[in-house]
């Protein structure tokens, strides 16, 4: 049986808050326009409260992203009352507008940074949803530090939220701490209680990667009953960033037996969208990044462009066009071998050559790989047209 697994976008929100990525009104406005192209279930629009830059960013995607039923247009709070109106005056716009609330509940948090009982910011929480609903009827409560807190007091946390109307629990591995297995089981228990008390909520999750593992904890969190995830494009976010967007929807695309699920995703917009976003916010993706780095869909070594050339499914996993790339990418080097040097050739228009011409044209590659490394189209012509000088 598939399910869908809602996917909430916080580019804008957490994957902004990496130094130097600040945008501006418009540039926010158009990543919100490409997330809903995307299509994107959730878009988290800013922090409302850090600024009135912030707060009119908000309201702009709001009225113009936020303007269809098919978007829901979210933005932070923490459990205080001028945060929440300041998300409320801001969401309200959209059509389907959500107030997004966060307060710890590690031991960490509820007395090193807050000095308070853990009774004491329990109510604090409580009374942040219910004037929340006062405003919106949707409400997301997110348990900041989940990963790290202990289990009964994270659980009675949850439990006094749905009880004060919170729609959405989001469970966040703040600091990227988690592993897979722990995570999951996490997951696997608060849902099996959720599901006790006969309330429709969503369970969702936010994992950062610390440790590298933010996707493989979000996709642990599905297999074990998560409904909802949240995600940046090509992973930025505070440290080491945020699940990636790219890597989780493929993933669950690509192996849906192991997930049991699908997501809205239109994934062939999903370079136009990692495009944009690194070049607004001037942070270039990693060239071995999965999904949207550069060399994610190209292949170099002579042994697998041999075989790809056979059959595609000999080492590609994912069509490159899926995720909105053109094809697959061949990169000549000195190590490719004659087939897709041939290949090459004859996209280009060279297929009448005989066997000792084409001999001679694939030394001359040779000589000049081993020299400059990679081998482009504009190369190739210069190879054809320098052996035929020579040997005309
Ligand atoms: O990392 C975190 O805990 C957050 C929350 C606001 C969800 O970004
Ligand atoms: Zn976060």
């Amino acid at each position: 049986m598939t399910r869908k697994i809602w996917v909430f976008d916080t580019t804008l929100r957490d994957g902004e808050q990496v130094p130097g990525a600040k945008l501006n009104m418009y540039e926010k406005l158009e990543v919100a326009k490409q997330l809903k192209k995307l299509q994107v279930d959730v878009i988290e629009a800013g922090f409302p409260s850090s600024s009135i830059g912030d707060f009119n960013a908000v309201k702009e995607i709001a009225l113009n992203v936020g303007n269809t039923d098919d978007v829901m247009i979210t933005a932070l709070a923490r459990a205080v009352k001028s945060d929440i109106e300041a998300v409320y005056n801001s969401v309200k716009y959209a059509k389907n507008p959500l107030i997004h609330i966060v307060l710890g509940t590690s031991d960490i948090h509820v007395e090193k940074k807050f000095g308070k009982t853990k009774s004491q910011i329990l109510d604090i929480g409580v009374e942040a949803v219910k004037f929340a609903k006062t405003l919106l009827p949707n409400v997301q409560y997110s348990t900041e530090d989940a990963s790290r807190s202990d289990f009964e007091y994270l659980w009675s946390t949850i439990e006094a939220v749905v009880h004060a109307g919170a729609t959405i629990i989001n469970v966040p591995d703040t600091v990227g701490y988690a592993e897979p297995e722990e995570f999951g089981e996490l997951i696997r228990k608060i849902n099996e209680r959720l599901k006790n008390l006969n309330e429709h909520v969503l369970l969702s999750v936010h994992c950062h990667n610390d440790l590298g593992m933010a996707t493989a904890n979000t996709l642990a969190a599905i297999k074990n009953g998560a409904d909802k995830v949240e995600c940046t494009i090509n992973g930025i976010g505070e440290r080491a960033g945020n699940a990636a967007l790219e890597e989780v929807v493929m993933a669950i695309n690509t192996r849906p037996s192991i997930y049991g699920a699908y997501t809205n995703i239109n994934t062939k917009e999903i370079m136009n969208t990692s495009r944009l976003v690194s070049n607004f916010m001037g942070l270039d993706v990693q060239v071995n990044k999965a999904i949207t780095g550069e060399n994610a869909f190209a292949h170099s070594s002579g042994i697998h462009q041999d075989g790809l050339l056979k059959s595609r499914s000999a080492y590609e996993i994912i069509n490159p066009t899926e995720v909105g790339l053109d094809d697959m990418e061949l990169v000549l080097t000195a190590r490719s071998g004659r087939h897709a040097v041939k290949n090459a050739l004859e996209k280009l228009g060279f297929n009448q050559f005989t066997s000792d011409q084409f001999e001679g044209i694939f030394d001359n590659f040779l000589e000049l790989a081993d020299v400059k490394k990679e081998i482009y189209n504009h190369d190739l012509y210069v190879i054809v047209e320098s052996y035929y000088t020579k040997n005309n």
